[in-house]
C-alpha cells in the first residue's frame, strides 16, 4: 500500500526553517572541501543551502517529490530516490550527509550501506540525528507515533555499528548527535 507523504504536506512550512547547526555541521564535515556533498533525505534543500558555498557541487537525494519541489533547482541539484538505493555510482561524492532523516528511512542497514558506497574514498558522511537518550527526543518521537509517521530511531552508538567499515565518531550536544564516518 503506498504510503502517505507527511513531508509533502508540510513541505512549503519546512522550507522556511533555517537550518541552526550549520557552524558544528561545518566543523564535523570540515568543509570547505573540493569536490561534491551529497544531502540525503535533503528535503527542501535548507541544510544543503547552508553548506551551498563551501562545497563544488551538491545533489540532494529524496523520496518526497513534494518536498524536493521546494528547493532551489539552480542552485542545489534534486534527485528523487530513496536512501535504500541511491542513483549514483560507487565513490562519487567527498561528502555525504543525512539530517534529521534516518530515523524516517524504510531500511537503516540498507541506507547506512548505500551512503557509504557512494562516498569516496577519503572522504566523510555525517548523520546528524535528534539524540534519542535524551528526555526531549523521547519525547518527539512518541509524537511522531501518534501521527503514524512511522519513526524508528536509533542511539549514536547502533548508527555506528550499522557501519562495518571506516573510521567512526559521535558527537553529541543539545539533544542531536552527530555520527561521522570516514572512509
Ligand atoms: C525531517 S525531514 C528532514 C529534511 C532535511 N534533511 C532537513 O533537515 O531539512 C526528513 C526527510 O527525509 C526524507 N526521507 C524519508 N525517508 C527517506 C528515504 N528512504 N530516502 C530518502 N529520503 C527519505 C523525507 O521525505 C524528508 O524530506
Amino acid at each position: 500500500m503506498p504510503q502517505f507523504d507527511h513531508f509533502a504536506a508540510i513541505a512549503s512550512l519546512y522550507a522556511c526553517v533555517t537550518y541552526s547547526k550549520t557552524s558544528v555541521m561545518r566543523e564535523i564535515a570540515r568543509l570547505p572541501v573540493k569536490g561534491s556533498l551529497l544531502d540525503v533525505g535533503g528535503g527542501t534543500g535548507r541544510v544543503s543551502l547552508a553548506l551551498r558555498d563551501l562545497v563544488d557541487e551538491v545533489v540532494i537525494a529524496d523520496v518526497s517529490f513534494g518536498m524536493l519541489r521546494q528547493s532551489p533547482r539552480s542552485t542545489l541539484k534534486p534527485v528523487c530516490g530513496g536512501s535504500e538505493s541511491l542513483p549514483f555510482a560507487d565513490s562519487s561524492f567527498e561528502r555525504v550527509i543525512m539530517v534529521d532523516a534516518l530515523h524516517h528511512v524504510l531500511n537503516h542497514a540498507e541506507s547506512a550501506r548505500e551512503m557509504f558506497r557512494v562516498l569516496k574514498p577519503g572522504g566523510l558522511l555525517i548523520i546528524e540525528e535528534p539524540d534519542i537518550r535524551t528526555f526531549g527526543v523521547k519525547l518527539i518521537a512518541l509524537a511522531e507515533k501518534l501521527l503514524l509517521m512511522r519513526s524508528h530511531f536509533l542511539t549514536p552508538d547502533q548508527i555506528m555499528k550499522l557501519f562495518t567499515n571506516g573510521e567512526k565518531q559521535i558527537h553529541a550536544e543539545d539533544g542531536t548527535a552527530w555520527v561521522v564516518v570516514g572512509k
